[in-house]
């Protein structure tokens, strides 16, 4: 091949290619991999020294400062121990998948550049929708995030509150409760939509039958102004599901759309024995459900689902002379969240769930759920730790009776030291607990109790 400099990217390079996939099949292959974890900017600067530079450090140097500076410091998320947060743990067959969906580089915004992987995402999103009960014309896209997910449903309920004249009312309002997600409180600011905060009960939950009158006659007096009613099926902070089918009554009386913030708890709905948790869901405008989370598909991949899917076209839909080849009314990606070039991120999530079949899905977060149970019952059954509440889905709070939130914080520090495992505590209703959550089918009972805090 020529040596014209311009090509230097792109000449094949045999050696390093091989490379880069023999260390992806490395890391595939780790069972366990290793927790890893950060380290400081200093550090790092130190450990990885100049990395962009004029002529390049070459393939093998740059791969090993991947390998060796890079990786190690970022959490292994899909490790069996860490349980901070909401953990990933994509299928082998997803993970594999994603380095193929990479090497095709594939267009996904829109249906002309990319109508096979749209098809397929959309088989996954369809799959989706049927396990929320959505009727037959719903459906939407895959987005980078919840957050996004939760943005792109708000933005379509504000739309549709402006285009049926909301307006005329004054400005608008969604009704939330205290256990809503941060995001869903970012979305509000990001669209200039005014919080109605409602109070959740004694797990986290908005369970609209125990608002007190002066809250629901707050919601009342709103009238129109009430764009949209959020619910979340599955709070991050604890774990429980709101009542659905009442936050759907909510928002069906005050005429707002009503959207249901399933991001974590969404990979519920396949579960044989918590699927009736979501009850009323089917009711919803918009869904969000993030497979990264508890459906097996490695980041990002979120899914943002549309009762009537137009409402989002109009939101969403990009215009400009260039682009009005694209607007040919297939379906595409594109007129559902605010992007136009997008990574197929759905295809990976698309293939596990074609090469396993649902029902190893529902298995796998049937299988999370009774570990979540079993640890809770070693809980209940030690003499120093307590059960801040009963789980509904896979989060666990617990309480060490005695222990300032500083020994909460220096334990998560030495089980990440140790790399025995990554944990942080939270806080619920002031008080500092450990927060557990439990999305990997590997994780046993004992990887939940390694990182419990230890007896006195
Ligand atoms: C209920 C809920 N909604 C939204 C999000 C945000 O999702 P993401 O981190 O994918 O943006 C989370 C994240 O944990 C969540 O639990």
């Amino acid at each position: 091949m020529s040596d014209d400099p311009g090509l230097r990217l792109h000449r094949p390079d045999d050696i390093l290619r091989e490379a880069v996939i023999d260390a992806a099949r490395d890391r595939l292959t780790l069972d366990p991999p290793p927790l890893d974890g950060a380290r400081t900017p200093d550090d790092l600067a130190a450990a990885a020294g100049t990395m962009i530079t004029g002529s390049g450090l070459g393939g093998e140097r740059a791969l090993r400062l991947f390998t060796d500076v890079i990786a190690p410091a970022c959490l292994s998320m899909d490790h069996p121990r860490y349980l901070a947060f909401v953990p990933n743990s994509a299928s082998e067959a997803a993970t594999a998948f994603d380095m193929l969906v990479s090497a095709s580089n594939i267009y996904g915004g829109s249906w002309m550049e990319g109508a096979g992987a749209v098809h397929a995402e959309n088989a996954a999103l369809r799959w989706l929708a049927d396990r929320a009960g959505l009727p037959d014309g719903a459906g939407g896209t895959f987005v980078s995030g919840g957050s996004i997910a939760n943005l792109s449903a708000l933005a379509a309920a504000r739309h549709r509150w402006r285009r049926r004249g909301g307006a005329a009312s004054g400005s608008p309002v969604v009704v939330l409760s205290r256990g809503a997600h941060s995001s869903i409180g970012s979305a509000l600011e990001l669209l200039d939509l005014e919080p109605f905060l409602v109070p959740d009960d004694d797990c986290g939950r908005l369970r609209p039958a125990e608002l007190d009158p002066a809250t629901l006659s707050g919601i009342e007096s709103l009238g129109e102004r009430v764009a949209a009613v959020v619910a979340t099926a599955g709070t991050t902070n604890t774990g429980s599901v709101d009542d659905l089918d009442a936050v759907g009554d909510l928002a069906a009386r005050c005429g707002a759309w009503f959207h249901v913030d399933a991001a974590y708890g969404g990979g519920a709905l396949c579960s044989t024995s918590r699927r009736h948790l979501f009850d009323g869901i089917e009711r919803a405008d918009s869904i969000t459900i993030d497979p990264h989370k508890w459906l097996f598909a490695p980041y990002d991949c979120a899914a943002v689902l549309y009762r009537e899917p137009e409402e989002a076209r109009r939101t969403f839909t990009q215009h400009a002379e260039y682009l009005e080849a694209v607007n040919d009314g297939e379906w595409n990606p594109s007129d559902y969240a605010p992007h136009l070039s997008r990574r197929a991120r759905g295809l990976p999530f698309w293939f596990s769930l074609v090469v396993h079949g649902t029902d190893a899905y529902a298995a796998a977060v049937d299988r999370t759920i009774e570990v979540t149970e079993l640890a809770a019952a070693r809980v209940r059954a030690s003499e120093h730790l307590e059960l801040v509440m009963e789980p509904e889905l896979s989060v666990l709070l617990v309480r060490r009776p005695g222990w300032t939130p500083q020994r909460y914080r220096d334990h998560c520090e030495r089980l990440a030291r140790d790399q025995v495992g990554f944990v942080v505590p939270t806080t619920w209703r002031g008080e500092t607990v450990l927060r557990l959550c439990v999305v990997n089918p590997v994780t046993t009972p004992d990887d939940v109790t390694a990182v419990l805090p230890p007896p006195p």
